[in-house]
């Protein structure tokens, strides 16, 4: 019996691992400095969370969810995103209830029973940050500007960023008439209609051409802001040209999930084809009383660690050598070896990454692997290197090596890996 991972899933294993470690890092570091606090939440959650936050009219709740009934009849889902169970934990435990706005993020795996190809996985992984109880723009461009430079940390240029505003409820409410009266004068068949009684907002998003069509002319949202959401999505745009960051508005952008109100945003890189969404989120008003919490509004995103990695190696930009070992030890025979453990251990502490070669190999065979391990060093520890404390520091881009004194190996390494 051969087993495989089942169908769809996204899963990474050395070297490949390292770059995706990588990604993820870079990806939630500016979140990090700005502030936001690790919230680190569970990967399921009872099903009613998802279908009362995400909303039944949406794929992800209607088609795509992973729910099941546990040992003691609950049914459970495994999250399919990452906001409404941050927002069931900040209400929960009451971090609403200290200085506003509550800045968490978060990384993880996600589950969505999705159709599989490249970039679209049945689970992938999500880094999220959501801001709760500010309507501040400053904020949306905060969070819209931690997106942005989590993706330029990683050296990606090839994408754009598009928003819109889905305005406030009263905008919504004028816009909904019209849309309504315009959907009912077109032909659809009555799943289609259906959903769009739900929501109509989801007909801009069927990908179907006669549908994609017909909403060309339907009313947009856009034009039915009311002076509130007009002034704040103006300012919104004014702090992102202040913070220089480029951006398309896309009045007819509807986003997979349906708490959303106000600005909303993706990124969308241009290399990715059909699966080109590496990053989104908007700002969310009744979500949290939906969920019992306070009316509070809120604003996140979610980026997609899978799909920023396949942008990284579309665009070329993953650095070499970064993610290799410094310092790889070949000892020869059991004192060098033992030596070499208590080097490595000492060396490890000083944030020095080390290996050592085990197995008793023969020095030919030692350095072939040292050839193959990508590390930056190796130093061959024999009885003779023992008995004078001199050792041949060898870096093995160049195939240069130097003679060092063992007591100062680990000063003379960290010059040579901060001058590299
Ligand atoms: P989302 O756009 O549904 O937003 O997911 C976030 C990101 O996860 C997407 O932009 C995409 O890069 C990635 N992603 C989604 N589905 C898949 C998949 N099947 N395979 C690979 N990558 C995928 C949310 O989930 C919201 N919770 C974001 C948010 C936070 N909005 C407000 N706060």
């Amino acid at each position: 019996m051969k087993f495989q991972a089942p169908k769809g899933v996204s899963e990474y294993f050395p070297p490949r691992s390292r770059a995706f470690e990588w990604v993820r890092n870079g990806l939630i570091t500016p979140a990090q400095r700005a502030g936001y606090q690790l919230l680190e939440l569970p990967v399921f959650e009872d099903t009613e969370l998802f279908t009362r936050g995400v909303g039944a009219s949406t794929d992800v709740v209607s088609k795509e969810m992973y729910t099941f009934e546990d040992r003691g009849g609950r049914s459970i889902t495994l999250r399919p995103e990452g906001t409404v169970g941050a927002l069931r934990s900040i209400i929960e435990h009451g971090l609403d209830r200290t200085t506003l706005p509550t800045k968490i993020w978060y990384s993880g795996p996600f589950f969505r029973a999705e159709r599989p190809q490249a970039g679209r996985y049945r689970q992938f992984h999500s880094v999220g940050i959501e801001a709760v109880g500010s309507d501040d723009p400053a904020l949306d461009a905060e969070v819209i500007a931690i997106a942005d430079a989590g993706f330029r940390s990683l050296g990606l240029k090839q994408f754009h960023l598009e928003i819109t505003s889905l305005g406030d409820s009263a905008s919504r409410a004028a816009h909904r008439i019209d849309l309504v009266a315009y959907i009912a004068t077109i032909a659809l068949d009555d799943a289609t209609r259906e959903r769009a009684s739900l929501n109509p907002l989801r007909l801009f998003d069927d990908k179907r051409d006669d549908v994609k069509a017909l909403m060309q002319k339907a009313p947009i949202l856009l034009d039915y802001l009311s002076d509130y959401s007009k002034e704040h999505f103006a300012t919104v745009q004014k702090y992102l040209s202040a913070l220089e960051i480029e951006f398309i508005i896309n009045p007819r952008m509807v986003r997979g999930l349906d708490y959303y109100t106000g600005t909303t945003f993706e990124f969308v890189h241009d290399l990715l084809g059909a699966q080109s969404g590496i990053g989104g989120g908007g700002r969310y008003d009744g979500l949290m009383a939906e969920l019992g919490g306070q009316d509070l509004t809120g604003i996140g995103f979610g980026l997609g660690v899978d799909r920023a990695l396949l942008a990284a190696e579309a665009e070329g930009v993953l650095p070499e050598g970064v993610f290799n070992t410094d310092l790889l030890f070949i000892p020869l025979g059991h004192d060098a070896k033992v030596k070499a453990m208590v080097f490595a251990h000492e060396f490890r502490s000083q944030g020095i990454t080390t290996e050592v070669a085990f197995g008793d190999r023969t020095l030919k065979n030692a350095m072939k692997s040292a050839d193959k391990s990508g590390s930056r060093f190796v130093v061959v520890l024999g009885d003779a290197e023992l008995d004078n404390g001199q050792v041949e520091l060898k870096e093995m881009s160049s195939g240069t090596a130097r003679s060092v004194t063992l007591s100062t190996l680990a000063d003379v390494l960290v010059k040579a890996l901060l001058s590299s």
